[in-house]
């Protein structure tokens, strides 16, 4: 069986929770492959709302296995508070939830330094989440991180020399912080992660593959904050795009089916960094309100802007994305006209393709397509689509040379929507 991922188009919050709760029915397996608590996914169904960081988004369709991979960063503390929230409303987890031993663990000393980068950067800090996201990252690469394995032997010892480490850092910096209580409870978390089926991932994976089972991978942030391909250096640690995977789960490349690229019906972003479609006036505002456009988890206001049709061909580019899904089309219902950008101004000269530096001189050219002023929110199949809502549809899906497969129409399970073509 092949493996299919669903990752995010934009910069990040396009939806993904809620599309890859609509899938999970589908696959036996769904598996977080990077990030970690920086993520907030939002999931809406029988009139309950429930916001993931670290658990995947197939925790609630049946007895699906749901597995984080060894690419995501975890908070043992962050991860208990979530674990226990869901257990606590009728959503067992510990016999469905595995965690790969090759998980990097997010440390309470990586938090203060996440927070004392970003003091150091001043005006140019990136905005992150605060959740240690950077530096937990930084250790794994330079080869002195702490993994989730690391709990089942000799982990005292571990922990001193990585917090050691990192309180050189800090001192060197002068930056002032007090982790006892944390500490305290982050350490009574590694008991309670212990309590969870923690396994080599890449071999459970790829053994289910083999009997014949299918995987969805459910990614995090988007591929503009991805560390290599986004808007460096405003962007997350990780490797955001469908390569992410691979890395993140041990599977390899000719097993990737389709791949799900998810977008908003317009474009957000959380954190500074630049966004050429961004809105400053009324309309940014008028989005921001019917979109309830603030972060899952900061509860930051997402600055907002026009879809950005430049952007997305990169990230359709170097993600392969064979689907499309657009998220937030109700938020545009009442729009007189809807713009989509179809190229850039730098400095004079007309570019179609994502250049290497957005920051400054790029000024977004706009196709402007007539609205279709009806509430969409009700609609359960593309037949009662507005013909302006399927012209706005089927305008994107020549620009960016992609069909677009699932439509979603608002926030709860239900409000989804798929679109047949004579190959379904
Ligand atoms: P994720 O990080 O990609 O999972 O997305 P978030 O959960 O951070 O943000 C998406 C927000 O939009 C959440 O509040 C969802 O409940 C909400 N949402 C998802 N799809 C729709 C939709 O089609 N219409 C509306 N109005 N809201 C949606
Ligand atoms: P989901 O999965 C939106 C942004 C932060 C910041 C930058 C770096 O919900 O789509 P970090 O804490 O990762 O070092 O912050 O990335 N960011 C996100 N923005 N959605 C997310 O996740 C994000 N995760 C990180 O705002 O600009
Ligand atoms: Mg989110």
């Amino acid at each position: 069986m092949k493996v299919d991922v669903l990752l995010g188009l934009q910069w990040g919050d396009e939806g993904k929770g809620k599309v890859v709760d609509v899938l999970t029915p589908r696959y036996d397996v769904v598996a977080r492959f990077q990030g970690g608590p920086n993520a907030g996914h939002t999931l809406e169904f029988e009139g309950q709302k429930y916001v993931l960081r670290s658990i995947p988004s197939g925790i609630f369709q049946g007895d699906k296995v749901n597995i984080i991979g060894n690419g995501v960063v975890l908070d043992p503390l962050l991860f208990k508070g979530e674990a226990e929230a869901l257990e606590a409303s009728g959503h067992p987890l510990k016999e469905r939830l595995h965690i790969s031993k090759k998980a990097h663990l997010i440390m309470p000393t990586h938090r203060v330094l996440d927070a004392a980068y970003e003091a150091a950067k001043g005006d140019a800090k990136v905005g992150t989440t605060g959740k240690g996201i950077g530096p937990t990252y930084t250790d794994k690469v330079s080869r002195n991180g702490l993994r989730v394995g690391d709990i089942l032997c000799n982990f005292e010892a571990k922990y001193a020399a990585a917090k050691a480490r990192h309180e050189q850092i800090l001192k060197s910096m002068n930056y002032e912080y007090d982790i006892t209580e944390l500490e305290k409870e982050w350490l009574e978390a590694i008991n309670y992660l212990r309590e969870f089926h923690l396994v080599d991932s890449e071999h459970e994976i790829n053994g289910l593959l083999r009997a014949g089972k299918s995987v969805l991978c459910e990614g995090a942030q988007g591929t503009l904050l991805d560390v290599d391909f986004g808007s460096y250096p405003f962007v997350t640690s990780s490797n955001t795009i469908c390569a992410g995977a691979c890395t993140g789960l041990g599977i390899g490349p000719n097993k990737i089916g389709n791949v799900y690229g998810i977008m908003k019906a317009y474009c957000t972003r959380v954190g500074s960094g630049p966004f050429p479609t961004e809105l400053f006036d009324e309309t940014g505002k008028t989005i921001r309100d019917l979109g309830h456009e603030y972060g899952a988890v900061t509860g930051r206001e997402r600055r907002c802007g026009w879809i950005d049709l430049v952007a997305l061909k990169y990230a359709i580019m170097v993600n392969g994305v064979t689907h499309l899904i657009m998220m937030k089309s109700d938020v545009l219902d009442g729009f007189d006209t809807i713009k989509a950008c179809v190229a850039y101004n730098v400095k004079g000269e007309e570019v179609d393709y994502f250049p290497y530096d957005i920051t400054e001189g790029v000024e977004p050219i706009y196709v402007e397509l007539p609205g279709w002023k009806t509430d969409m929110t009700q609609m359960t199949s593309e037949d009662e689509f507005p013909e302006e809502f399927n012209a706005y549809v089927t305008f994107l899906e020549e620009q960016l040379e992609t069909p677009i497969k699932i439509i979603s129409v608002g926030p709860d399970r239900a409000q989804t929507i798929e679109r047949y073509t004579e190959e379904d």
